[in-house]
C-alpha cells in the first residue's frame, strides 16, 4: 500500500470532491481517513519497512494526510455555503405577497364623499374650518337672524343638552353655526368650508337618519354678489360631478339668508336633483360675526354630504350605510 500512496491520494481527493452534500462527505471522510481506510492502514505497513526508509515513508503519509484533510476541510465549508444558501431559499417568507382572500379596508362612503368635497372647495381656495358639535343656542340660532319664538326653529327638530340654562346648550342641528365661529375668530377676507356632523330628533326613514352630515360653506370679501354665489356653485358642480352637469339656483326662504336659493343638480339625463340652500349672508347675521355690512358682503351655502354619497354611489336607503353589514360596505 505504501508504494501506491500516489494512486491513494488522487482516489481520496476525487471521492471528496464528488461528494454532494455533508450526509455523503461524512461516508466519503470515514472512508479515506476513519480506522478502516486505507491510508490508516498503510501505518501498519510501515514497520514491515526496512529502518532506514521508515522515515521519509512516515512522512510521505503524513503529508499525504495532511493534504486529504485539508481537502476534506475546503470540500466541507463548500457544500455548506451551498446547503445554507438552499436553506434560506425554503425558509423565507415573502411578506411582500397579497392574498387573494385578504380584504383590505377602505373608507366609508360618507367620508368618501367628505374627503372629496374638502378636495374640491380646496382646490378653489376655500379653508377647512370646524365648529363643536355640541353647540349653543345663540350660535345654531340668534346668530343666524333666528330669535326665540321664531318659526324656523321648530322645522329642526332640536335635541337640547342639559347643560347651563335650560334651552341654552343643544346638539347643532346644521352647520351653519360654523360660519358666526369662524366670523368671530378671523379677519375678512374668509373662504371656508365647513363639513362636519349634525343632529336632529328625526325617525329614521330612507332618506333621514337623525345623525347626518353636512358641508357648510362662506364667503365673505368687498363687493360680493349673488353672480359670484351661482359661479361658485357651478364651478363646485363642474368639479365635483363633472362637466355634464349643471346647477341653478331657485328662490326660496332661510332666515340667515337674504336673499335666498335652493340650489338643483341637473344631471346628464336632464332631471333635477335638489341638494341644498344658499344665499346672500343676512346683514343681521354679519353683524353678529362682528363684521360691519356696509363694507363687507357675502355668500353662503349648505348641504347634506350623505345625500351626496347615496347619489353618487347610487344607495337608496341611506339607513343601510349605517348598518355596518360587510357586504354593503365591500360594494364602495
Ligand atoms: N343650514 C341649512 C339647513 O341645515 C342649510 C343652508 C341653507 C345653509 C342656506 C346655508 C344657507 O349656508 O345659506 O337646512
Amino acid at each position: 500500500m505504501i508504494d501506491n500512496l500516489p494512486q491513494l491520494e488522487a482516489d481520496a481527493l476525487a471521492t471528496i470532491t464528488a461528494a454532494a452534500d455533508s450526509e455523503q462527505l461524512t461516508d466519503v471522510q470515514t472512508d479515506v481517513v476513519g480506522k478502516g481506510a486505507p491510508l490508516t492502514l498503510a501505518r501498519r505497513d510501515l514497520g514491515s519497512l526496512p529502518p532506514e526508509d521508515r522515515k521519509a515513508a512516515g512522512q510521505a503519509l503524513n503529508e499525504v494526510r495532511a493534504r486529504i484533510e485539508q481537502a476534506l476541510e475546503t470540500r466541507r465549508s463548500e457544500i455548506a455555503a451551498v446547503e445554507r444558501v438552499a436553506q434560506m431559499e425554503t425558509e423565507r417568507l415573502d411578506l411582500t405577497e397579497v392574498s387573494e382572500s385578504a380584504h383590505i379596508g377602505h373608507a366609508h362612503i360618507v367620508t368618501q364623499a367628505w374627503e372629496a368635497l374638502e378636495d374640491v372647495f380646496a382646490g378653489m381656495g376655500f379653508r377647512v374650518a370646524e365648529g363643536p358639535q355640541v353647540e349653543t343656542d345663540w350660535h345654531n340660532f340668534d346668530a343666524l337672524n333666528i330669535p326665540p319664538g321664531h318659526p324656523a326653529r321648530d322645522g329642526f327638530d332640536t335635541i337640547y343638552v342639559e347643560h347651563g340654562e335650560p334651552g341654552s346648550t343643544l346638539l347643532r342641528t346644521h352647520t351653519s353655526p360654523v360660519q358666526i365661529r369662524a366670523m368671530l375668530t378671523q379677519e375678512p377676507p374668509i373662504y371656508i368650508v365647513a363639513p362636519g356632523r349634525v343632529f336632529r330628533r328625526d325617525t329614521a326613514d330612507s332618506t333621514h337618519l337623525s345623525v347626518f352630515q353636512q358641508i357648510e360653506g362662506l364667503v365673505i370679501d368687498k363687493g360680493i354678489s349673488l353672480a359670484d354665489l351661482a359661479g361658485t356653485i357651478e364651478a363646485f358642480t363642474d368639479s365635483y360631478f363633472g362637466s355634464d352637469f349643471s346647477s341653478r339656483l331657485r328662490p326660496n326662504h332661510f332666515p340667515f339668508t337674504e336673499p335666498s336659493a335652493e340650489f338643483d343638480i341637473q344631471l346628464p339625463d336632464g332631471s333635477w336633483l335638489e341638494l341644498g340652500g344658499c344665499g346672500m349672508v343676512h346683514p343681521n347675521v354679519l353683524k353678529a360675526g362682528g363684521i360691519d355690512p356696509e363694507e363687507w358682503s357675502g355668500f353662503a351655502f349648505g348641504f347634506g354630504i350623505d345625500r351626496l354619497a347615496m347619489m353618487k354611489f347610487g344607495v337608496d336607503d341611506i339607513r343601510e350605510a349605517f348598518t355596518n353589514d360587510i357586504r354593503f360596505i365591500r360594494q364602495f
